[in-house]
């Protein structure tokens, strides 16, 4: 079968390694080969997902950085890669074609991307095959400002082999928050593919090193990771977002603005009290 890499892109710290690891565990507990690959120099994007299994080196590595890999949840593969891309001492395709990796032979492929993608997103190299990019985003204005940076990198011809997975709002905490992400995706045609809540139950799933599927089985989260894996292997429709311009953005970020501001004050423009 044809491998599929999914890219979890955003802003840092808006969840994308805690939608990687989830979003594996529901694809692996669905009975999927799934590879998680983090870029994270603290290899802290596995965590969760291979629990207290420890990262060993990939076996026959012959550079000084070899790239460390564990078994996960639910059969999933947790692959981190570390400074060893950094240093030139790897490509990506010699390691999705090290023997280990191309015997585990994964059907989903999930990249967690590190760092902030602003203008310069670039999709990890040595990608081959169908690949889509998922947007994680708060309702936060920064973080919304780099997924329209994403919209705009898919205008690019260096996204032309890519589909769009569509946005996963995530950690929002309550109706105003999903009513700002909402109105965005509505402003740029975008396809909202999974709407997380904000949830203490992700920083205890973090004190237990276990993903949501595993420490909160039942709960609205891990449904949402359950329903965001059904619909990428059905094959999700992916219709091309279209970037705000900056000028459409900055009087679309006024509007809500206003809107929070006459929420919290309860003054109303030009003075009038609500
Ligand atoms: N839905 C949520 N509810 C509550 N907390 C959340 C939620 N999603 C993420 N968090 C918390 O936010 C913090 C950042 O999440 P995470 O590490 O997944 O972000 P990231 O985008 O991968 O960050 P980085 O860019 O640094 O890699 C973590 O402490 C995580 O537990
Ligand atoms: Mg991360």
């Amino acid at each position: 079968m044809a491998v599929e890499h999914l890219v979890i892109a955003g802003k840092s710290g808006v969840g994308k390694s805690t939608t990687a690891a989830n979003l594996s565990a529901a694809l692996a507990e669905t009975g999927k080969r799934v590879l998680l690959v983090g870029y994270d120099s603290h290899w802290s994007s596995t965590s969760v997902l291979r629990g207290g299994n420890d990262l060993i080196p990939l076996p026959g590595w012959l550079g000084e950085e070899a790239p460390l890999y564990a078994l996960g949840h639910a059969g999933a593969l947790c692959l981190e890669l570390g400074t060893a891309l950094k240093s030139g001492a790897a490509t990506e395709n010699d390691i999705l074609t090290h023997p280990l990796i191309a015997g585990y032979d994964p059907e989903y492929v999930l990249h967690d991307t590190a760092g902030e993608p602003a203008g310069s997103f670039k999709l990890p190299a040595g990608i081959e095959g169908l690949s889509r990019l998922l947007a994680v985003t708060s309702a936060d204005m920064c973080a919304l400002q780099a997924v329209n940076d994403l919209f705009a990198w898919f205008n690019t011809i260096a996204a032309a082999e890519c589909r769009f997975g569509g946005v996963v709002a995530n950690n929002l905490s309550g109706p105003l928050y999903e009513a700002i992400v909402s109105d965005f995706a509505s402003q740029t045609a975008a396809v909202i593919s999974a709407t997380v809540p904000r949830s203490i139950m992700v920083s205890v799933s973090d004190f237990y090193s276990q993903t949501l599927l595993q420490s909160a089985p039942f709960s609205h989260v891990s449904f949402a990771y359950r329903k965001l894996a059904r619909s990428l292997v059905r094959g999700m429709e992916s219709r091309r977002p279209r970037p705000l311009s900056r000028e459409a953005l900055s009087s679309w970020a006024q509007k809500w603005g206003d809107i929070i501001s006459e929420l919290e004050t309860g003054v109303v423009n030009g003075g009038l009290g609500i």
